[in-house]
């Protein structure tokens, strides 16, 4: 993401349980331990400026949200962002997605994943660099409870094509279901910063969403 786009970070903002550093967690560690109140999970990979994180847990506050950020100024402008809405219910934890669900997440235990806009590593010789490759995946329906499901989206048309036929070989996640666009009336519409800036520049934007095997807990 560009440099130059980040606003400086109030220092009066606490970030005091918002922002977690992976790295200082040991194994095993209880996600469900940094919220307030147990509730299905969902997880967010790359949260960037935290404008997902943000507004899903104002629109859903019967959900606890836990987005990964590796890059340390955006897992902090993130936090800042969840502080300043007090969103008891949303954590950003700094670190790397992959090591995150190899490590520390446990089976059937995540409600949703969230992957928006992953890296796109342009070059062949670095695509075994993206998020989406087969240990991930296979990772990702191990975490997910059944019918839980992952959200994809990217505008890069080759990536999401090479990760749908992924997620076909590698896992038994059934999808795609493709997903509509949605119209957006205010800046903050937009599921994420990078869906923003990318339909602003009228370039196409790929969504698929996966659906886990197995029944969901019945609904109210
Ligand atoms: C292209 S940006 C998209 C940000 C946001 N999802 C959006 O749609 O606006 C990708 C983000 O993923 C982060 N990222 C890349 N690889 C990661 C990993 N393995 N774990 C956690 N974050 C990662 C990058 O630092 C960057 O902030």
């Amino acid at each position: 993401m560009g440099r130059r786009t980040l606003r400086r970070i109030d220092p009066r903002i606490d970030l005091r349980g918002y922002l977690h550093v992976l790295e200082q967690f040991a194994v095993p560690y209880d996600m469900t331990s940094l919220f307030d109140h147990l509730a299905p999970l969902e997880i967010e990979v790359g949260s960037g400026k935290g404008l997902f994180l943000d507004t899903a847990a104002a629109q859903f506050p019967g959900h606890n949200y836990l987005g990964i950020e590796m890059a340390r100024r955006y897992a902090r402008y993130t936090a800042a962002r969840l502080a300043r809405g007090q969103r008891s219910n949303a954590r950003i934890l700094e670190g790397d997605a992959e090591q995150l669900f190899e490590q520390f997440l446990e089976s059937d235990q995540v409600h949703a994943v969230h992957v928006y806009f992953p890296d796109p590593w342009w070059k062949k010789r670095h695509h075994k660099r993206r998020v989406m490759n087969d240990r991930f995946l296979r990772n990702v329906q191990r975490v997910l409870a059944p019918a839980g499901r992952l959200h994809f989206w990217t505008d890069v048309q080759d990536y999401y094509e090479r990760t749908v036929e992924r997620i076909a070989a590698a896992t038994s996640l059934q999808g795609p279901e493709q997903v509509r666009e949605r119209p957006v009336t205010h800046d903050l519409d937009y599921r994420t910063h990078f869906e923003r800036r990318t339909r602003l520049q009228k370039l196409p934007v790929y969504r698929a969403e996966f659906v886990a095997p197995g029944m969901g807990p019945p609904r109210d």
